[in-house]
């Protein structure tokens, strides 16, 4: 039907008589002349109707917003003084002749110009309303040139694309699962894929060598704005490669990827070993752009009688680290309340401050709730320590070094955000060196990345010391958010069996869960490793969304619920019998 998109139409086209199709954003009428803004995915552009053209002059007088026309009319250049520089089709019109309505349109849940005011959950019931907004086309149709140019690339490299079931077995990526259950098999379920982990290592057996997959993955976990339930992931495994290998394609995927799509060059990405990236920033994923970090000062609280501190600073497990804040003694007390409630997010008991009035006149200078339990002399060395200055405000995180560390990384980040110290641009940066595992919490092992990610020693050295061995895994960071993460896999059973023992996962276990993985794994496995990203937080980051719900097109909330189709939803009894399932309760009864 059109002969041009709305958006695209420009002084070029001045004298052309065009077509167009769209969408109703806006009608005025000016001392008998009408104005339709009309819109496509390409932008907007005015039509002017005058009454010359009778017949469609009284059709354009009866669409309202969001009607669907067709116009044929002529461009031409807006007349002095009418120029909107602030939009892309600011210096044209078109003139219109014909109007034809292709659909009428109900009074719209919102206006489209006054989405903030209707919330999220108005939103996104009516998602293919909130789509239509520019900013929300633009974000899509940036997805779609991201995925373009990965696929671009990746195939330029050799990888081939290939699928993986979605209907599987469990994968351990530390998620709870989202269960299928079976109709020809009653009783059993299958798994949706938390990743295509274990299916790519296969293909790596099975020869492939490079392969990709811009890949669906499920994960019933709680959510935040940088979780989904159901998200994407550019999956990226290879073979006979090690860390280097990975690291250097992937590294220049993403460079390439920003170069093509935002005409960005990336600063290099520095490397940052997992316990640098905790002592330093308190967290495995630091924003480089915000120049502050932590100081420990365990040494010193060692030596003073305040419990509160002394007791992490003597606990190994412990860690009592300070945060400065340049400038920060202006923040309020209200304010420290407010850090304060923030950081028992992380599992903090307090939030112990001093400000810095005055450096030169000793703890007289000083003005914090916790001077009086401390000597003037580890006092003025931990000031030494901490270069502080006039204005300053210190805070203060002492526990367990897992709490003090998730505390004060994310008040770090808080406060940055709030007073302004974040720098503009683009920060990424490989972690790695990180620990094979972490403590569970129960007395046993958990991976810190996923029970086939290898160890960087022999596997007798990780039976005899699992605590301290490292893996061969990496995380890429941009801005403070963990965009993609891999390792080198293990490919021989000796490695394999020893980590299960560690985990507490027995052979039985180990059969029944993964056993086509551990029979592979004899018939010839190649060395393989490989990382994926999380598309969805790429993306969010290159549009600069505030969440990855801005950058899927049908999104679920906070609870994993879709309010536009009402899912997850009730089903048939019939159904359920097919399925060989009883509820135990019904909606109805419990709740
Ligand atoms: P991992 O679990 O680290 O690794 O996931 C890789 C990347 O996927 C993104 N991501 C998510 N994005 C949105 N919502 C979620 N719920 C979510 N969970 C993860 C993150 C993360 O960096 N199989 C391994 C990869 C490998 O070893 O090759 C894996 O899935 O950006
Ligand atoms: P209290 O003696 O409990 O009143 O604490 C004195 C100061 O230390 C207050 O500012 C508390 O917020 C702070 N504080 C208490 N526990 C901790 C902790 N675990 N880490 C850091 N500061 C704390």
């Amino acid at each position: 039907m059109r002969s041009h998109y709305c958006g695209a139409l420009r002084t070029k086209h001045i004298g052309e008589t065009v077509t167009l199709c769209g969408w109703v954003d806006r009608r005025r009428d000016h001392g008998g002349v009408i104005f339709l803004d009309l819109r496509d995915r390409e932008g907007i552009v005015q039509v002017v109707f005058d009454p010359d053209t009778d017949e469609h002059f009284q059709r354009a007088d009866r669409v309202r917003p969001e009607y669907v026309l067709c116009i044929t009319g002529r461009v031409r250049a807006r007349g002095e003084g009418t120029v909107n520089p602030a939009m892309a089709t600011g210096e044209i019109e078109v003139l219109g002749k014909e109007l034809e309505i292709l659909n009428s349109a109900a009074t719209p849940p919102f206006q489209m110009d006054e989405y903030t005011a209707v919330g999220e959950e108005v939103r996104l019931q009516y998602r293919y309303m909130d789509l239509r907004r520019q900013e929300m086309q633009q974000r899509l149709m940036l997805r779609s040139k991201i995925t373009s140019a990965v696929r671009a690339f990746l195939d330029a490299e050799g990888f081939l694309d290939i699928e993986t079931p979605i209907l599987t077995r469990a994968t351990p990526e530390g998620a709870r699962d989202y269960l299928v259950p079976s109709r020809t098999h009653p009783g059993q379920f299958f798994a949706l894929p938390q990743s295509p982990q274990l299916f790519k290592q296969l293909l790596m057996v099975s020869g492939f060598d490079r392969y990709y997959q811009i890949a669906r993955c499920f994960r019933d976990e709680d959510l935040r704005a940088d979780r989904q339930p159901e998200f994407t992931q550019i999956d990226i495994e290879a073979s006979f490669v090690d860390e280097r290998d990975i690291m250097g394609i992937t590294e220049n995927m993403i460079r390439e990827l920003f170069r093509s799509v935002l005409n960005v060059e990336l600063p290099p990405f520095p490397r940052m070993s997992y316990a640098a990236a905790m002592e330093r920033f308190g967290s495995d994923k630091p924003d480089l752009r915000i120049p502050l970090e932590l100081v420990s000062v365990d040494d010193l609280m060692q030596q003073v009688d305040f419990k509160v501190f002394r007791g992490p600073a003597d606990d190994p497990e412990g860690r009592v680290a300070a945060l400065k804040i340049p400038g920060g003694a202006t923040i309020s007390r209200k304010e420290i309340d407010d850090y304060t409630s923030y950081v028992s997010i992380f599992g903090a008991r307090g939030l112990a401050w001093i400000k810095v009035n005055d450096i030169n006149a000793g703890v007289q200078g000083l003005q914090s709730p916790i001077l009086k339990f401390m000597p003037e002399e580890i006092v003025g060395q931990m000031m030494e320590r901490l270069e502080a200055a006039d204005g300053d405000i210190i805070f203060f995180g002492a526990d367990k070094a897992r709490v003090a560390n998730e505390a004060l990384g994310a008040l770090r980040v808080k406060v940055a955000e709030d007073i302004g110290l974040v720098a503009e641009g683009w920060s990424p940066l490989w972690v790695v060196d990180f620990p094979m595992f972490e403590d569970d919490g129960k007395g046993g092992w958990a991976p810190l990345h996923h029970p086939f990610t290898t160890a960087a020693c022999h596997h007798e050295e990780l039976a005899a010391d699992p605590g301290a061995a490292l893996s061969r895994a990496y995380d890429m960071v941009l801005n403070g958010c963990e965009i993609g993460g891999g390792s080198i896999r293990i490919h021989d059973r000796a490695m394999q069996e020893t980590v299960f023992r560690l985990l507490g996962i027995d052979e039985q276990e180990a059969e029944e869960k993964f056993g086509f993985l551990l029979k592979a794994l004899q018939y010839g496995a190649p060395p393989h490793g490989g990382l994926a990203f999380g598309l969805d937080r790429l993306v969010m980051l290159m549009v600069d969304a505030q969440s990855i719900r801005d950058v899927i097109a049908f999104p679920k909330t906070q609870t994993a619920h879709c309010v536009m189709t009402d899912a997850p939803g009730d089903v048939s009894a019939q159904q359920l019998r097919d399925l060989n399932i009883r509820l135990r309760q019904t909606r109805e009864q419990g709740e």
